[in-house]
């Protein structure tokens, strides 16, 4: 895959620890083109952390400033964007995500998840597990729904993951 094939911006959807970031920036560095993540342009946007947000306005706050920065992202050139994992909640910013790019939903179980979340303090959403299988299962017709593919993440590294995705595309 080279640039002039990636035709329109792909998005990876899915939980916290699903590997959004880490795949995105992997395939990247594979195919030459940009990634970004969402979170890290909301933050650089906004001039504060994505906690900071969440302590100041609340979640609604967050997710209303989270629909404006989706909906300059579809209205870039082609690149590959690691979506937060709560994009899919709201309604409208479904419907940006369906017609703006190929979506990815990259699944992972909240004990994988766990795993690979080094830091939780980051992540305002993430508790405790129980939360998270809730919050996942809560979830999961959103992310099928938005999703042009599933990718299933258990067990996978992000190399594994990121060639996988390029299959699909
Ligand atoms: C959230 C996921 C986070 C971030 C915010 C809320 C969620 O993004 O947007 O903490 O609701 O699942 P990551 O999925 O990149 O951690």
């Amino acid at each position: 895959l080279v640039v002039s094939e990636l035709a329109r911006p792909v998005f990876f959807v899915g939980f916290m620890g699903a590997g959004k970031t880490s795949v995105a920036r992997k395939l990247a560095r594979i195919c030459g083109v940009a990634s970004v993540d969402m979170d890290t342009y909301l933050e650089r946007r906004e001039g504060r952390r994505v906690k900071e947000i969440f302590a100041e306005l609340g979640e609604e706050g967050f997710r209303a400033i989270e629909t404006d920065v989706l909906r300059e992202l579809t209205q870039k050139e082609p690149l590959l964007v690691s979506c937060g994992g709560g994009v899919v909640l709201r309604p409208e910013n479904r419907a940006l995500l369906r017609d703006g790019g190929f979506v990815i939903y990259l699944k992972v179980t909240a004990d994988e998840a766990a795993s690979r979340i080094s830091d939780k303090s980051t992540r305002p959403l993430f508790n405790d597990l129980n939360t998270a299988r809730a919050t996942i299962e809560g979830r999961l017709p959103l992310y099928d729904e938005v999703a042009d593919a599933v990718i299933d993440t258990a067990g996978k590294s992000v190399g594994v993951i990121a060639r996988e995705v390029r299959g699909v595309l």
